[in-house]
Order: structure tokens, then sequence, then C-alpha cells
């Protein structure tokens, strides 16, 4: 069981890469960073790297998952955000292609799971007109316990579910902060069974707390096996001794020195796997939300990441990849062994357009593939790198969660920026509740009332 980052194309003017000294200089600036995130770990307010070898928190959502057996035919996330974006990471990862529209045999009795991370009336209107409210399990998750979208949702759900004649208590589930935030309160009062996200671990690191354990366990994933991915990858760069060993620390290093010495201000991930395709919209809120900050000098910092996916993106973005400003490192996902394939047959062989692809496999192609366009970037001077993944299963994928986890928090150190908040999103936050008339947004309708009037000049 493998990952390993090949990063040969990084390195080098031939490949509009880094030079070999500055890499080995930077080694003390990641030595500094590491003990930066160290001393965050040990000081108990960054938990992301620890929570997955606790058993108790594991447990919570196997034992939950367990007793819900058999009693739901679909499972519905409520949040947004940290609080969906790896729950669909793991679903399209590690279930069939298509989960939800298989017949409840294939899906071998586990249920749908649906992943509400928006409040656009036509999709939850939709959704709920299509489910039976006796067999669903609303799970509403929350760090916060007070996002305005998700409280939105759970209220229409509720109402639903309790109008249903349904005991909210077995209908619905909440995730959220073991003692802050409406939610807590709330289970108390209702009744609503309430499972927890270490006070340690923000949003878009908790996917390997029951955010996306709970969900991961209740449609059947072996959530033991990614957590002991996720642990093996910890253990591997806690105990790496130098940089050049430890995969996380070079991930991060790569990007800071491509970024901030070479300008290369676009992170580009791109998995050439359909299962690994939303994994990376779960990578570009983790590396944007984290790294897209204020220095304390007031400077500003951060990649800007974008997904793509591979072969696909070959006849879109990739135009935009070889010619386009030198301003990115792209970041592949490559897998070595398929867990389905299929041979091309040999039909027309005498077409020159066809005749080649009989008797190679899907896999075979794909791969193919990704190897040629990095290989195609790199003779262009356009640098990048490759994450392979032995398969793509349970130990790998908590392995590679764990893997950028650490290198997004590596990589707030190098930067100088605290990778764990996100202030910026705070002020559109406060101007909605100030609209919306939520107690305490005085101060922020002020400050919209100073907001110039639309000029109708300017509009079209
Ligand atoms: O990473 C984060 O902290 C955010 O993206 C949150 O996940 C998102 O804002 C949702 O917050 P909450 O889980 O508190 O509802």
């Amino acid at each position: 069981m493998t990952i390993r980052i090949d990063y040969s194309n990084m390195i080098g003017s031939a490949v509009g890469g880094i030079s070999a000294e500055e890499w080995t200089g930077a080694s003390g600036n990641f030595d500094t960073a590491r003990s930066g995130f160290e001393k965050l770990r040990a000081g108990g307010t960054v938990g992301f790297a620890d929570i997955v070898s606790d058993t108790t928190l594991r447990d919570q959502a196997i034992t939950f998952a367990t007793r819900a057996k058999g009693r739901y035919s679909d499972v519905v996330i409520l949040g947004i955000g940290g609080s969906a974006l790896g729950p669909i990471a793991l679903r399209t990862a590690l279930r069939p292609s298509g989960w939800n529209l298989l017949s409840d045999g294939t899906r071998g009795g586990n249920p749908r799971l649906h992943v509400l991370d928006n409040v656009d009336p036509e999709t939850i209107a939709a959704l709920l007109a299509r489910l039976d409210l006796a067999r669903s399990l609303f799970v509403v998750t929350s760090k916060s316990g007070g996002t305005a979208e998700t409280m939105s949702q759970f209220l229409i759900v509720h109402e639903a579910v309790t109008r249903a004649g349904l005991s909210a208590k077995s209908h619905v589930v909440f995730i959220t902060d073991p003692s802050q935030g409406a939610l807590r309160p709330l289970a108390v009062d209702t009744g609503i069974p309430a499972l927890d996200i270490p006070q340690s671990v923000g949003g878009r690191f908790s996917v390997l707390t029951p955010v996306g354990t709970l969900p991961a366990a209740l449609i059947g994933i072996d959530v033991a096996q990614l957590l002991d991915g996720a642990a093996d990858m910890a253990k591997r760069c806690d105990s790496a001794g130098s940089l050049g060993e430890n995969p996380a620390g070079v991930y991060a290093t790569l990007q800071w020195l491509a970024d901030t010495r070479h300008g290369k201000t676009i992170n580009v991930m791109m998995p050439y796997s359909d299962p690994l395709r939303d994994f990376a919209d779960w990578f570009v809120q983790l590396w944007a939300e984290s790294l897209g900050k204020h220095k304390p000098d007031g400077s500003s910092v951060g990649q800007t990441p974008l997904a793509a996916l591979g072969a696909t993106d070959q006849h879109s973005q990739v135009q935009l990849f070889m010619e386009g400003p030198k301003d990115k490192v792209v970041t592949f996902l490559a897998v070595d062994d398929r867990r389905v394939d299929l041979t091309i047959p040999h039909g027309f062989k005498e077409v020159k357009e066809l005749g080649y692809l009989g008797g190679h496999t899907l896999g075979e192609l794909i791969s193919v593939e990704q190897r040629a366009t990095a290989g195609a970037l790199a003779k262009r001077g356009r640098p990048n790198l490759t994450i392979h993944l032995e398969r793509v299963d349970e130990w790998h994928v908590g392995g590679l969660i764990m893997l950028l986890e650490i290198a997004t928090a590596y990589a707030g150190q190098l930067y100088g920026v605290d990778a764990f908040n996100q202030p910026g999103v705070e002020l559109g936050k406060q101007f909605a509740y100030a609209l919306l008339g939520r107690p305490g947004a005085d101060e922020a309708r002020k400050e919209w009332d100073t907001l110039p009037a639309a000029d109708p000049r300017w509009s079209v």
C-alpha cells in the first residue's frame, strides 16, 4: 500500500521549476514551519492530525451507523463548506459509480446519500418531494451550529418531518462542536442525538471526524481503514527526519517556493480518476480558505487552487495550462491499479484512428494520457507533480486526505498565516445577517448603508 509523490517535473529550469539549490535551501524554512505546526498540535489548538487515532470518536460514528442499519433508504446531509465537501468526496471515491441510482440490492441494503450543500430552493424542494420521509435520516452538520444556510435547511426539514407525524429524534442527527453553538442545547431540549466535531478541528479539516465518518459508515464505507490510512500518513510525516522524507512537507514547500519565488500563483488539482473527481473540490476549499489571507504586515498571500479532471480537461483547460500564462503548477492524482477495467476491442483494424486502440485497456489509456500530459507540460516548461495512489480504497483515500491536510497546515506556516481561521468570509456573512434582520447585526447594517447605491449609468 503506497502513496508516492513524483516531483521530478518541479525541479530545474528546463521544466520551469525551482532550482535544486532553492530546494536544498528551503529545508531550514520547512523545519521552522514544521515546528510551528507541532507547537499548535502540542498546545491542543489544532487537532485534525491526532483525532484519527481517537477510537472513541471513531466509535461514535460506527455505533450510530450500526444501530441505523436497515432503517433508512436515504441519508441527507444538511451542511455547507467543510461540512459538505468531505462527505461528497468520500461517497464518489469509495462507493460504486452512480451510487444513488443503484438498486437497494446492489447497494447492499445501504442507503443513498444526498448532500444539500446549498440553499437553492429548486434543489431542496425537489429532493424533499422525492424522499420517503419515514425512511429518511437528516444529518445536520455544523461546527459552529449557527451557519445561516444549514440552519435554514434544518428548519425546513424539521417542519417537514414533524408535519409528517414523525419524530425528529428518529429522523435527525446533529454533528457539531461538543459544547458551543445553537445545536448542542437544541439536542438536549429535543432529544435529537448529537455527535462530536472536536473543538480543535475546524470545518475544512473535519472530514475524518463524524462529519465524514458518519455518512461514510452509514453507506457502508470501511471507516476503520479510512482512519488507519490517515493515521499511517500522519505517522509517516511525524517520523520523517528530513524534508525529503516528509510527503506533506515536500508538497507544501514545493508549492510555496513555486508561488513565492516563481510566480506560480495557481495550483491545479487534476485527478485522472472519476472516483477522485470530487476530491479536487474538497482540496480547492482546503487550500483556498486556509491560505488565502492577509499577513500581519497587511500583504496578501495564497495560491489560487483550481479543479480539473483528466482526461476530460485535456479537451478544455489543458490548452490554457500549456500555452497560457506561466502561473500554474499542476498536481496530478494518478491511480496505479483501477478497481474496474475494460479492454478496448479489436474493431475496425484498418482505420488508423481506431486500429491502434484495440487490446489496450481504458485504465491503460487514462494512465498513459496522464503521463503524456505531465511530460508535455514539463517539455514546455510548465512544472507539475504527480501523487500516485496504488489504488482508490479507504486506506489510500484516508492517507491522501491526511497528506493534503498536513501540507496545508505546513503551508500556512511557510506563508506566515493562520491556516485555521477564515476572517475574510465574515463581512459578507454580517451583511447577510443585517439584511435578514438577525439580532446583533446593527453595526453591519450601518456599514452596509454606507455602500454607494447602484448607479444606473453602470447597468445595461
Ligand atoms: O472550513 C470552514 O470552517 C468553513 O468552510 C465551514 O466548514 C463552513 O463555513 C460551514 O461552517 P459550519 O460547519 O460552522 O456550519
